[in-house]
């Protein structure tokens, strides 16, 4: 049936939207399932391609909301479970969550054959995704003539994400306010995937990653893979790829499942906990990407930051035994509704090359005080370079971040040295976890910063004073034992991240910090992380923010979006409540007692 009003029109651009999404989850487990190291051309191409995917998911948005739609991305519609078909398809193609094969890339064709020049265009039942936007196109054009073309585009133009969002795939994004300009959309969106017609094997962009070369429609980007051969100049659709090889390791991937579903695993096992997590996660992204398309289109940058730390929650997922019974896992992309979205735990992640991932029942803050998120999962830059501070945006993969760590993970006790005072207590001092604000230095430098090989004098001043002053230091280099105990004691606070302004993150309250390999560090009350990319002691701070003059411009266009409120309720506060029962339990093992002391002022760069 023809689409035949506006309303219907708004529909099947929603359906546009799910189509476009539906591809992601199977190139994504395709693309993550490739082993370091391995298939370098496979790896480009599909992540070239899902970039692409989520460039034209934007465009679909874009032109819903130039007719004054509204576009839904937080929706069990765009999660349908595996085994699935394209959304309102004839069925004939078959979306499936599987490991990169030759029977994946056969897929991935199917989903991006070109539809014949001749093939009329179908609204529903379609065979091929270009007979479904010829449909749509035919609709824009009669509904344009019809109704006039003002009345037709007559959507909020700030609601147009356009490329002042980041984006960094082939194609561009194009603002859609009229005829012209959604036709164009489209044309991107259908060229990108089958190529300028039906005889070429280009879409008319530059290649993302070769910007000299011609960029080759996705259906002839997976058919290089599967022939082992690329396409060169002159090639067409008939002739195939004649070109150099391409080398294709179709052994070098882990092994993950089929379609694998969260209720596969045993309720309580890593897996599992693994799998909801990362689901939570990844409906949490759908909605910071619904948000960007309804009248926020600056959280663009948010939800690409959102996408590195779900990234490697992937990559783990497929590569370890997470419960060490030989079985590997993958991501399921099962929908989970908003209040069930929890976080076991309170912890951070160090990714590779790449930014912190925060999950648990912790508060955010940016530079300026103002709580940002409150519990959930968020992505926070570690680079120094985003400019959605302090949500990564994706900047460090264009700087070539590296962010190898090097900081010791042993514990604290076997590297602090230990200053007793005359009354019998004891401050410890471990230079390595030093973040370099001079606290203690400024407020009482007859006892502190003393020598290079004794940084403490207990004898200059008294117990009390010491103590105040080591209840102030930031990055825990700093702790105290009072007369009778060899045990540092350290206060108890609410898990938070503070970003120190143009300095580190200061993270409190026994948040779990784990290294890019998955080795936890030393879990501690009081600790700084480096935020500016610059520590030589990473991912701890060492003080290089200052000598690297790293500063803190706030995002202007994002000073007065919250880009998380969806997480208060219902998340934070079951979340609070597994929190707390971990922190009894930990507090009962550990028999600790708050630490008294007066309140340290407020930190102060030296
Ligand atoms: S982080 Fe600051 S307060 Fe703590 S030891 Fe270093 S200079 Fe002193
Ligand atoms: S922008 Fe991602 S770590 Fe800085």
């Amino acid at each position: 049936m023809a689409i035949s009003d506006v309303e219907s029109l708004k529909k099947h651009l929603q359906t546009a939207i799910e189509l476009e999404h539906s591809t992601l989850p199977p190139y994504l487990c395709a693309l993550y399932s490739l082993k370091d190291g391995s298939n370098e051309e496979a790896r480009a191409v599909l992540q070239s391609v899902a970039l692409e995917e989520m460039l034209h998911l934007t465009l679909a948005a874009n032109v819903l909301n130039a007719i004054g739609g509204t576009p839904v991305l937080d929706s069990p519609r765009l999660m349908p479970g595996h085994p699935t078909t394209l959304p309102h398809s004839d069925g004939s193609i078959i979306l499936s969550l599987r490991p990169f094969s030759r029977e994946a890339v056969e897929g991935f064709m199917a989903v991006e054959r070109p539809a014949p020049t001749d093939a009329v265009s179908e609204d529903d039942n379609y065979a091929t995704i270009g007979q479904f936007y010829r449909a749509i196109e035919e609709a824009l054009v009669s509904l344009s003539a019809e109704l006039g073309e003002g009345a037709l585009f007559c959507g909020d133009p700030a609601r147009q994400v356009t490329d002042a969002a980041y984006y960094g795939g082939g194609g561009r994004i194009i603002a859609v306010s009229d005829l012209d300009s959604a036709k164009k959309a489209l044309s991107e969106i259908v060229t990108q995937g089958e190529g300028i017609d039906y005889q070429s094997i280009f879409d008319g962009d530059k290649d993302m990653f070769h910007p000299e070369r011609e960029e080759i429609a996705h259906y002839f980007r997976f058919e290089q893979l599967l022939l082992g051969r690329e396409f060169r100049r002159g090639d067409t659709p008939s002739s195939g790829p004649t070109g150099a090889p391409v080398s294709v390791d179709w052994s070098a991937v882990h092994p993950m499942p089929v379609n694998p579903k969260s209720a596969d695993y045993p309720q309580g096992s890593r897996t599992r906990d693994a799998i909801d997590c990362f689901n939570g996660a990844y409906c949490d992204l759908l909605q910071l990407l619904e948000r960007t398309f309804n009248g926020l289109p600056m959280l663009l940058k948010n939800a690409t930051g959102a996408m590195y730390g779900l990234k490697q929650w992937m990559i783990d997922l497929m590569a370890m035994d997470l419960d060490g019974n030989s079985i590997h896992a993958g991501p399921s992309f099962e929908w989970v509704p908003p209040a069930e979205r929890i976080f076991p735990g309170t912890q951070i992640w160090v990714l590779p090359r790449g930014p912190y991932v925060m999950r648990g029942d912790i508060e955010v803050f940016d530079a300026e005080e103002k709580l940002r998120k409150h519990g959930g999962f968020c992505v926070l830059c570690r680079c120094g370079g985003s400019r959605t501070k302090p949500f990564c945006d994706g900047t460090h993969a264009r700087i070539g971040f590296e962010g190898a760590e090097s900081a010791d993970h042993g514990l604290m006790a076997d590297r602090r040295k230990a200053y007793p005072t005359a009354d019998g207590a004891i401050v410890y001092d471990d230079r390595t976890r030093c973040a370099h604000f001079g606290q203690c230095t400024s407020r009482c430098p007859k006892a502190f910063g003393v020598s290079d090989d004794n940084f403490v004098d207990p004898t200059a001043a008294s117990t009390a004073e010491l103590q105040s002053v080591v209840s102030g230091c930031p990055s825990g280099a700093l702790t105290f034992a009072p007369a009778g105990s060899a045990t540092p004691l350290e206060k108890h606070q609410e898990p938070s991240i503070h970003p120190i302004v143009d300095g580190p993150y200061r993270v409190r309250g026994g948040i779990e910090v784990f290294g890019a390999d998955g080795t936890p560090y030393e879990v501690r009350e009081r600790q700084t992380l480096c935020r500016c990319g610059q520590s030589r002691n990473k991912p701890f701070c060492d003080g290089s923010h200052w000598y690297a003059g790293f500063r803190d411009p706030a995002p202007p266009e994002l000073v007065n979006v919250d880009p998380y409120p969806w997480t208060e309720p219902h998340a934070a506060e079951r979340g609070r409540e597994r929190y707390a029962q971990e922190q009894a339990a930990k507090k009962a093992a550990a028999e600790q007692t708050p630490m008294d002391g007066p309140e340290a002022p407020p930190l102060v760069q030296a």
